[in-house]
């Protein structure tokens, strides 16, 4: 396995491996501690279908089941597309099923709105545009160590409210009385500790709204600063997706979000999987 940095410390081009989909145990052990170092995992040339993609996904972990406000909620698999999922014709721009991909486009790390949070996400390149559509990711482990030693351990002691509700407010989604009542904001530790590496990272994003005990525009604007600090450019890479690649993402130490493509000219299927920090922790 060839493992080529993208970022310092955040992001690796892995390459040597073969189909990631026949591993043996100590060759997923040796990704799995590369997902550790470096947050976020590119893996060209590696076409698989949905059953492929769940086993190799629950080699991380529990796999979560997806919420229904993604057009295929209630399963392992968050469909990112514009690709209507029972006819296969594009879905207008209109439509109000491409509102979810807007709130794709808002810096965040998947699932931090649940009460388990997530270890990773899981994205296979089935279908890509010619042009456009490319994903970014940010380290919020160099946020935390460019950070005082004193800012460090104030933020120790805090925690966010994370609600999905607010996040997909934003960006004009509205949620039917059932989809707020499964999606109750919920509590995580702003400073997570890497149970592998003892680094720290910072959880934030899109879904953080507020900090607890804080008045609200005094945690808004710590949670801004971090936030802006994360997404400079020099904590930051862009990915340019061809069909068949993987990417394997860390949610406690990674942000992402994707970016635009004409959805009137081009089809673009990605199917993701996320794996729950459940047994993981
Ligand atoms: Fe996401």
């Amino acid at each position: 396995m060839h493992c080529e940095p993208i970022k310092s410390q955040f992001g690796a081009r892995v390459t040597g491996l073969g189909p990631v989909i026949d591993l043996t145990e100590a060759e997923f052990l040796e990704l799995r501690h590369a997902f550790e170092l470096y947050s976020v995992l590119v893996l060209p040339d590696q076409p698989m279908d949905d059953n492929q993609q769940i086993a190799f996904s629950e080699r991380f972990g529990p796999l979560e089941r997806t919420i229904s406000s993604n057009p295929a909620g209630g399963t392992a698999f968050a469909r990112q597309s514009n690709i209507d999922i029972k006819t296969g014709q594009a879905i207008p721009p209109d439509d109000h099923r491409m509102m979810y991909q807007k709130a794709n486009m808002l810096w965040h790390a998947d699932s931090t709105f649940k009460a388990t949070q997530s270890l990773c996400s899981i994205l296979s390149a089935r279908e890509v545009p010619e042009e456009g559509g490319a994903t970014e990711f940010a380290s919020t482990c160099s946020v935390y160590e460019r950070l005082s030693k004193s800012e460090q351990a104030e933020l120790g002691h805090l925690e966010v409210k994370h609600d999905i509700i607010y996040s997909r407010q934003i960006v004009g989604f509205e949620f039917t009385q059932k989809q707020r009542e499964e999606m109750p904001p919920v509590r995580h530790p702003l400073v997570q500790t890497n149970p592998v590496t003892g680094r720290k990272s910072l959880l934030i994003g899109a879904h953080a709204k507020c900090i607890v005990g804080w008045p609200f525009e005094k945690g808004r604007a710590l949670l801004d600063r971090l936030e802006s600090m994360a997404i400079e450019p020099d904590n930051t890479f862009s990915h340019s997706w061809k069909t068949g690649d993987l990417i394997v993402w860390d949610n406690r130490s990674a942000l992402h979000r994707a970016t635009p493509y004409d959805t009137v000219k081009y089809r673009r299927l990605m199917q993701r999987t996320t794996v729950s920090l459940a047994v993981n922790s």
